[in-house]
C-alpha cells in the first residue's frame, strides 16, 4: 500500500511518471466505457481513469468500484486532453491511467453526501452527529480538523518559547465550584463517594504555583453540566494558563504577543497590539454588554436625566423609581417599516422590556408614535445626547438598569444583524477589565463571585470587603474579546490565604463549610505562596469566532446535541444492574427512561 504521492500533488511536470495513490472514490463517472473517478485522500484529488484501450482487465475490475470504496492504485500520469484541464483542482492538468488497481474495502450506499461543496449536508446535523465519522471526510470538516491542529501546535510552540511548562493535572477530582455543576464520578472503593470532573483546572494550576512552576499551561479538557447552546458544550478544551510573578499587565502584554504570532502562523493575519481596553462598567453602558462587538458603532446613551423632566409618563415615572432609560441612534435606519420596528419590540420583550419607544430623525425634525408626549424641544434634547442626524432611527427602553443594559446590547446586536455591520469588517479584539468581584444572585439570595472565589481584589478595595460594601468591589479579572464573543478570561489570584477566607465569607460560607470544600487549599497557601494570575482560552470559540462560524461543534470531533446527547453511539445510556451495586448506586424510580 505504498504511494509516491498524496492526491493533491501531481502537476503536469509528472507527466509520464509512474505514480501509486491510495484513497477514498469521491466520484465514480461512466462515460461510454471509461470510467472516471476521482480519488481523495486527506490532502485533496485526482482523476484516475480506468481506460480499456490502456489496460482492458483493470477496466473490467474498475466496474465494481462505487462511491467511498477504499482502494490503492498504480498508474501512468498523462495531460489531460486539450479543454479538458480543470483549473479547479490542484491536479486538475492531469489524469492517472490505472494499471494496477487493489480494493482494500466497500461501502455500503451512503446515508449521507460527501460533497464538499455543500456548506451545511441536507440531511440535517442529526444525521450528520449519527454518521460524524462519514460528516468528518467531507473536505469542509477535514479542513477544520487539520485548522485545530495546527492552532494547538502553534499554541505549544509559542507557549513552549514563552518559558511555560506544559503540566498535567487530574481529571478526577474534588469539585471546584465554578459557576456550573460538576459531573460526579462515584468511587467503588470508597462507597458513597464521588470524585467531580474538573469544570477546569483552576485549584491546581494555583497549586502548581505554589509548587514553584512559575509558568503553567495545559491544554485542558473541561466538563461543566450546564445548559448548552451553540456556543457551550458539557466537555470542551481550554489552553489554560497561569504564571507567578505577574500583575495584570503582564497577562495582557504576555497573551497578546501569544495572540499574534499563533493568528499570524495558522491564519497569515496580523494582528494590532496593544489591545483595546474597556472597564466592565463602560462596557455595559456603551453596549449593553460584558463582551461587546466593536466592528460597529451603534453606541448606547443613558438619557435618564432628560427623561425624568420629560412629559411623557412611562419614562418619568420609570425613572422616578429609579430606573434608567437608555438609548441609541441605528444610523441611516430611518425608513425601518413597522414591521421592522415591531420585530424588534417582540425581540427586545424576549430580554424583558415591556416596550420599545422609536422616534425618527427627518431632516424637518423627530416623529414619534409618542411624540405627542414630549415637547419639541425635548425630542431635540433626546436627538442630540444619543447623537442622532437626519437619516437615522432613535430607539428607547426604561426599566431597570440591568434589564434595559441588557436589552439594549441585544437590540445593537439585531439592528447589526439586520444591516449587516459587521461584513468585511476587521476583526476586533479587546481586553474588558475591572470586573466586579460580586453579584448579587436573587435565586440564591446571596453574593456569588462574578469570576471564581479565587480572583483578587484590586489593591485599593479591601477596606470594601472589611465593611461589608459587596455590590461595589472591583476586582483584578479581565475578559479578552473578539468580535463579540468571550474567548477568554481569567484573574490575578488571591494569595494571602486571609484575603482568601475573607472571600469565602463575603461568599456566604461558614468557616466549617470552606474548611471542608477548601482547606487544602488555604492551607498549601500558608507555605509560601507566589503572587500570581492567569487565564484560559475557549479553544473551539476562537476556532469559531476567527472562523466566522456560529457553532463550536464544527470544530469538536464527537459533538454532543443541545441536550448534552452523543448520537454518534447513543449515550449517555444506562447501565446494568451489576455495574451499579459494585458502585452502591441505585436508580430512583423517578427516573425517566431514555
Ligand atoms: P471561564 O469559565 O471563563 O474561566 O472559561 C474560560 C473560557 O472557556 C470558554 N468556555 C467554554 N467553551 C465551550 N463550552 C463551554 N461550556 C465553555 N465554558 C467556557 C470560554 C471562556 O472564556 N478557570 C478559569 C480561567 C482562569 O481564571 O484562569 C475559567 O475556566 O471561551
Ligand atoms: P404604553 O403606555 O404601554 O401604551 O406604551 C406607549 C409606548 O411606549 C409604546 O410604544 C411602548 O412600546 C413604549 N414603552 C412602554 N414601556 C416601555 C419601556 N419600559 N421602555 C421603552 N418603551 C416603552
Amino acid at each position: 500500500m505504498q504511494i509516491t504521492h498524496h492526491c493533491n500533488q501531481l502537476r503536469e511536470s509528472d507527466v509520464g511518471q509512474q505514480v501509486a495513490l491510495r484513497g477514498w472514490i469521491d466520484r465514480r463517472r461512466d462515460h461510454g466505457g471509461v470510467i472516471f473517478t476521482d480519488l481523495r485522500d486527506r490532502e485533496g484529488k485526482t482523476q484516475v481513469v480506468f481506460n480499456p484501450d490502456f489496460n482492458a482487465k483493470i477496466h473490467e475490475a474498475a466496474d465494481k468500484l462505487r462511491n467511498e470504496f477504499v482502494i490503492h492504485v498504480k498508474g501512468e500520469v498523462k495531460h489531460r486532453p486539450e479543454g479538458m484541464v480543470n483549473p479547479k483542482m490542484d491536479t486538475g492538468a492531469v489524469d492517472v491511467y490505472a494499471h494496477e488497481l487493489l480494493i482494500l474495502s466497500k461501502c455500503l450506499p451512503l446515508p449521507i453526501s460527501i460533497n464538499d461543496n455543500a456548506e451545511e449536508a441536507p440531511e440535517g446535523e442529526d444525521v450528520r452527529l449519527k454518521f460524524r465519522y462519514l460528516d468528518m471526510r467531507r473536505p469542509r470538516q477535514q479542513r477544520l480538523i487539520k485548522l485545530k491542529s495546527d492552532f494547538l501546535f502553534a499554541w505549544r510552540k509559542a507557549l513552549h518559547e514563552s518559558g511555560f511548562l506544559e503540566v498535567e493535572t487530574p481529571i478526577l477530582m474534588k469539585s471546584t465550584p465554578e459557576g456550573a455543576r460538576d459531573f460526579l464520578v462515584p468511587s467503588r472503593l470508597n462507597p458513597g463517594k464521588f470524585y467531580a470532573l474538573p469544570q477546569s483546572p483552576q485549584t491546581y494550576k494555583q497549586l502548581l504555583m505554589v509548587a514553584g512552576c512559575e509558568k503553567y499551561y495545559q491544554i485542558a479538557k473541561c466538563f461543566r453540566d450546564e445548559d448548552l447552546r451553540a456556543d457551550r458544550q458539557p466537555e470542551f478544551l481550554q489552553i489554560d494558563c497561569e504564571m507567578s510573578f505577574v500583575e495584570c499587565e503582564d497577562i495582557y502584554a504576555q497573551f497578546e504577543k501569544i495572540f499574534k504570532s499563533v493568528v499570524g502562523e495558522v491564519w497569515g493575519k496580523d494582528i494590532v497590539t496593544p489591545f483595546r481596553r474597556i472597564p466592565y462598567s463602560e462596557a455595559m453602558l456603551k453596549y449593553g454588554s460584558d463582551k461587546p462587538d466593536l466592528r460597529y458603532g451603534l453606541e448606547i446613551h443613558d438619557v435618564s436625566e432628560i427623561a425624568q423632566k420629560c412629559d411623557f409618563k412611562v419614562f418619568r415615572e420609570i425613572v422616578e423609581k429609579g430606573g434608567v432609560v437608555r438609548g441609541l441612534a441605528a444610523k441611516g435606519c430611518v425608513d425601518f417599516t413597522r414591521k421592522i420596528i415591531d420585530d424588534l419590540t417582540a425581540y427586545v420583550g424576549k430580554y424583558g422590556s415591556k416596550g420599545l419607544v422609536w422616534m425618527r430623525c427627518k431632516p424637518e425634525g423627530v416623529e414619534s408614535q409618542v411624540g405627542k408626549f414630549f415637547k419639541p424641544e425635548q425630542l431635540e434634547q433626546l436627538r442630540e445626547h444619543i447623537g442622532g442626524e437626519p437619516g437615522d432611527m432613535l430607539f428607547f427602553i426604561a426599566g431597570k438598569e440591568k434589564m434595559v443594559a441588557n436589552a439594549m446590547g441585544q437590540l445593537r446586536v439585531e439592528i447589526a444583524r439586520k444591516k449587516e455591520l459587521t461584513k468585511n469588517k476587521p476583526d476586533e479584539y479587546l481586553w474588558v477589565t475591572d470586573f466586579p468581584m460580586f453579584e448579587y444572585s436573587e435565586t440564591e439570595d446571596r453574593f456569588t463571585a462574578c469570576h471564581h472565589p479565587f480572583t483578587s481584589p484590586q489593591d485599593d478595595q479591601m477596606h470594601l470587603i472589611e465593611e461589608g460594601k459587596l455590590d461595589n468591589i472591583l476586582a483584578k479579572a479581565y475578559d479578552m474579546v473578539l468580535n463579540g464573543v468571550e474567548i477568554g478570561g481569567g484573574s490575578i489570584r488571591i494569595h494571602r490565604p486571609e484575603v482568601q477566607q475573607k472571600v469565602f465569607k463575603c461568599l456566604g460560607m461558614s468557616e466549617e463549610q470552606w474548611k471542608q470544600k477548601f482547606g487544602y487549599f488555604v492551607e498549601a497557601f500558608q507555605y509560601g505562596p507566589p503572587p500570581h494570575g492567569g487565564l484560559a482560552f475557549g479553544v473551539d470559540r476562537v476556532l469559531a469566532t476567527l472562523e466566522s462560524r456560529d457553532s463550536i461543534r464544527d470544530f469538536i470531533p464527537f459533538p454532543k446535541t443541545s441536550s448534552g446527547i452523543s448520537l454518534l453511539e447513543n449515550c449517555p445510556s444506562e447501565v446494568d444492574a451489576e455495574q451499579l451495586q459494585e458502585l452502591h448506586i441505585q436508580v430512583s424510580g423517578t427516573a425517566k427512561k431514555a
